[in-house]
């Protein structure tokens, strides 16, 4: 990477809970598997005998891998998280009159479908930014039955915590309601386990990213109860009828039903690959090894004057939370230091509220006052007033001496050694003075000038 001053570095990558860079052996099938590509399902030809093969085959590893039973469970192929949950609210809204419960740490993702499509209930957490399983319990007690769903992360991407996933599905099932675990930022970490229908911790939905995983193709998963659709699919065309005549339409069975139009095949591939490859690398080991980095960066933030993890450094523990650190610098802007971070050491994080900004505003503790007032200055143009955190997420590529160096950095940026000089756009991000160095795109290798 380009540095300011004229040097280049090895990058550092630390912003793997946005997204993660394909694995080498996911990479090298997805080329190999290129030559072979064709359309599935309704090809004679060789290559669509193959490629439906292998499309089929990432959904049998799928559902090996979460434990799935196909009798119960159906794995649909979708883009990503937010594509599945989406898919989930889209039918609850025709459940008339009945409510989604979420809690205050949900991603956007795991909000705003159910806000604007289904209607919710949402519970709050504990002050350092916890699930809180009483308040879920006493709302949907309160609720009386009209929860028909409770929509939890499998863990958060703001402070990296891990949610108790079945010990709120046993709650969810105690009062006639499903859950349905956003698992986006769990799944690269943690062995998921869906549990059998007749096992009251069980998880009903499952949604997962493949570009989160070491398989940036645009593929992810919808795991959903066979019985959850009803109806018209929400998402209509070729593949997903049985027969379509004049007048009428027959839908297909599920999987197909669900998956209208031309599927992304090679996304999907990658995807098995990646979770055949991290069920070999082990989640258990990968997991010891990232918390023990994990574990070296929290502390290490701890220390450093002006520094506050949000949510504390506690707990760092397997069950408790991802090796992620979301970070504020006192009197500091989070554009700035991430913008230092990446132009004065070839550091790379994400900063902001991470689309999720009813936790970022409780673990902030802003008070409603507050954040009516920044959603003033937003809605005139001002930008700059929204608030927010610096993200580091680590993942099992990285090393000790990635995390030194981190530390060593956000140590001389919260110092105020800041060597370069920035300016901020209208859009709150920081840029340095005279622009970044030039990066060049892939894309300049192919369009002709
Ligand atoms: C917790 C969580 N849920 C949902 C999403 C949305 O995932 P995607 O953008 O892959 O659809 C993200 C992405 O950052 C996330 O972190």
């Amino acid at each position: 990477m380009p540095l300011f001053g004229g040097a280049t570095v090895t990058g550092i990558n630390f912003d793997n809970a946005a997204s993660t860079p394909p694995l080498t052996r996911v990479r090298d099938v997805v080329n190999r598997f290129s030559d072979l590509y064709s359309s599935v399902h309704r090809g004679t030809g060789y290559k669509s005998r193959l490629s439906t093969e292998a499309y089929e085959q990432s959904r049998d590893l799928v559902a090996k891998f979460l434990g799935v039973d196909e009798k119960d469970q159906v794995v649909i192929f979708v883009k990503g998280t937010t594509d599945a949950l989406n898919r989930i609210a889209a039918e609850e809204a025709r459940l008339d009159g009945r409510q989604v419960l979420v809690t205050e740490m949900e991603h956007h993702a795991d909000l705003l479908p159910w806000r604007h499509r289904s209607g919710h209930v949402m519970v709050g957490l504990s002050d350092e930014g916890h699930i809180d399983l009483d308040a879920i319990e006493q709302a949907l007690k309160e609720a009386g039955g009209k929860i028909s769903l409770v929509a939890l992360c499998g863990a958060s991407n703001v402070t990296g915590f891990v949610s108790p996933i079945h010990e709120v599905a046993e709650l969810a099932h105690r009062y006639g309601a499903r859950i349905s675990v956003d698992a986006a930022q769990l799944a690269p970490h943690h062995r998921i386990e869906v549990r059998p229908a007749d096992d009251p911790g069980h998880l009903d939905f499952v949604s997962l990213s493949g570009h989160k995983m070491y398989a940036p193709y645009g593929a992810g998963v919808l795991v959903a109860p066979r019985d959850f659709f009803a109806g018209a699919p929400e998402v209509m065309g070729g593949g997903a009828i049985s027969i379509v005549t004049w007048d009428d339409t027959v839908w297909a069975d599920l999987p197909d039903r669900e998956e209208a139009g031309s599927p992304n095949v090679i996304g999907a591939v990658a995807l098995g690959v990646a979770i055949e490859t991290l069920r070999e690398l082990g989640f258990d080991e990968m997991l010891d090894y990232e918390l023990a980095l994990g574990r070296r960066m929290l502390e290490g933030l701890s220390r450093i004057e002006r520094v506050s993890v949000l949510g504390g450094v506690e707990p760092c523990t397997a069950a408790g939370r991802l090796a992620l650190a979301g970070f504020v610098v006192d009197g500091m802007h989070h554009g700035m230091v991430a913008s230092a971070l990446s132009h004065e050491w070839g550091i790379a994080v994400r900063h902001g509220c991470f689309c999720a900004n009813p936790y970022v505003f409780h673990l902030l503790h802003m008070s409603r006052d507050d954040v009516d007032a920044v959603e003033g200055e937003v809605n005139a143009g001002r930008r700059k007033a929204l608030p927010g955190a610096v993200r580091a997420s680590l993942a099992p590529y990285n090393t000790e001496a990635e995390v030194d160096r981190f530390l060593e950095a956000v140590a001389h940026i919260a110092r105020g050694r800041i060597k370069a000089s920035y300016e901020q756009a209208a859009d709150g991000t920081f840029a340095p003075s005279g622009g970044w160095p030039r990066i060049p795109s892939p894309l300049h290798a192919v369009v002709k000038r």
